[in-house]
């Protein structure tokens, strides 16, 4: 039992929603959701990594949180230990915080409306990899971030929400990287605590907002 489980049963609330984060890095965006679980009133009851030496671990272990490595030495056993974990885990909602590996459909359809990514791009551009570069070499004049739910299709699932900077002159993909971090944070956790509090839902692929088909993505400065 966690920390804030502990605490949270001591004061006779124990909390019922639980979040499994997937991170194969150093776990800035779980840091941000770490901080967010009492006021925001859920529990990340699981953090599973494709890497064993994930910083993301680390920071889980160091606060309580269970952390286990999935067993990855190929695609399918990978995926198939992952959904192993996922059934046993039955988390409400799953968030992949910087997991780099492409999950196929088998692994994604039983949980859709429950998983959710974080991209650093304003989808649907650029999907994958190397986003900033990308930006810069489009000469675009805007960059940001999205969360999207998660389908079987690679960074193309119902945008939720994004948030957007500019790009300056002088921008390198280091200073963009790093200028975006902070208000990808505040637009995951604000993310999660929509869904947490049912203002934001998926239904029969559409988002919906406070029971309203989102028209285009909520934006979070
Ligand atoms: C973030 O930029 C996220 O958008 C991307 O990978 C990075 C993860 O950073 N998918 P961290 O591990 O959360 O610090």
């Amino acid at each position: 039992m966690s920390e804030i489980d502990k605490e949270l049963s001591a004061q006779g609330q124990p909390n019922d929603f639980r979040i499994v984060v997937l991170a194969s890095g150093r776990g800035s965006n779980l840091n941000a959701l770490m901080q967010r679980q009492r006021p925001d009133n859920y529990q990340i009851a699981a953090v599973l990594s494709d890497k064993p030496q994930a910083p993301a671990l680390a920071l889980a272990r160091a606060a309580g949180i269970p952390a286990m490595a999935i067993d990855w030495p190929d695609r399918i056993r990978g995926e198939a230990d992952l959904r192993r974990m996922l059934r046993q885990l039955q988390p409400d909602l799953i968030v992949l915080a910087g997991f780099m590996r492409i999950l196929s459909e088998p692994t994604v359809t039983p949980w859709i409306g429950r998983m959710i990514n974080i991209h650093p791009s304003l989808l649907p551009l650029y999907p994958g990899l190397h986003t900033h570069q990308r930006a810069l070499a489009d000469n675009r004049k805007e960059h940001g971030a999205s969360v999207h739910f998660v389908t079987p299709v690679l960074d193309g699932g119902p945008i939720i929400s994004q948030t957007r900077l500019h790009i300056r002159p002088d921008d390198t993909a280091e200073s963009l990287a790093e200028r975006l971090l902070p208000q990808e944070h505040r637009l995951l956790a604000t993310t999660v605590a929509w869904l947490r509090s049912g203002a934001v839902q998926l239904t029969d692929s559409q988002v919906m907002y406070n029971g309203t088909p989102l028209q285009k993505p909520l934006v979070v400065p």
